[in-house]
């Protein structure tokens, strides 16, 4: 059965006022300690669903539906913001970094793409550094009260699924004594309801290991084009 979140997003930010002290106690938590959202994967791949490599023949009529792994729930931490803009494009700011794009769908546990989906996310500022260089002065923070809302947007998926997102890459920044990895935060609504809160990371990163969260179910693999360009894809697959 689709688990849905009985709340709208109005009432999930009157919740958060209360719950910022359960958020960051959920920045403490150690991984795989009593985390609810173990044990789910994610519905990381290719989106091309066109058959082509179909070999079941022509007669088959085999019911078995395809089954799309839902992509765990992960922390929301303690940045997200009331009133994120209506944009998909981050890089509005000229600053430094690797330019980032992020493709993918949004669908259900049946892998029926869901149109019109509401596609929340945010991140840290960028940083030209790669993680091997960075010391602790170089941690990256988050738009934190500015009407720019930098680094947060909110999009729609069209009449496919799909979702394109730019940006510029997270830089890293300190928890305690340890950078956590390069993530983006994300939120998914369908008819304006919450489905799902995860993070997302990327594949190689150093700190991935050793912080609490990071999965590398959830860990999207770059590849890099002419120019330093990155890019890769995530399908987001709800309950
Ligand atoms: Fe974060």
């Amino acid at each position: 059965m689709r688990k849905k979140v009985a709340t709208t997003r109005r009432r999930f930010v009157a919740l958060s006022g209360t719950g910022l002290v359960g958020m960051l106690l959920g920045c403490i938590k150690p991984k795989g300690g009593s985390d609810s959202q173990a044990g789910q994967g994610a519905g990381v791949g290719a989106t091309d669903t066109s058959g082509a490599t179909d070999t079941s023949g022509a007669d088959d009529t085999s019911e078995a539906d395809p089954t799309c792994e839902e992509t765990a729930a992960d922390v929301e931490g303690p940045y997200w913001r009331e009133g994120i803009p209506v944009r998909s494009d981050f890089d509005l700011y000229s600053d430094a970094g690797h330019s980032l794009t992020l493709t993918g769908l949004v669908t259900d546990a049946e892998c029926n793409p869901i149109a019109n989906a509401v596609i929340e996310m945010w991140h840290a500022d960028p940083i030209t550094k790669d993680a091997s260089d960075i010391v602790a002065s170089d941690t990256v923070g988050y738009d934190t009260s500015s009407s720019e809302m930098r680094y947060y947007g909110q999009f729609a998926t069209n009449t496919d699924g799909q979702y394109s997102f730019h940006s510029k890459k997270p830089g890293w920044y300190l928890n305690g004594g340890t950078f956590r990895p390069s993530h983006i935060h994300v939120k998914v609504y369908v008819g304006g309801v919450e489905r799902l809160t995860t993070q997302l990371y990327f594949a190689g990163d150093p700190f991935i290991a050793d912080d609490p969260w990071a999965t590398a179910e959830r860990s999207v693999a770059l590849t890099e084009s002419g120019g330093g360009a990155l890019s890769g894809s995530f399908d987001f697959t709800l309950a």
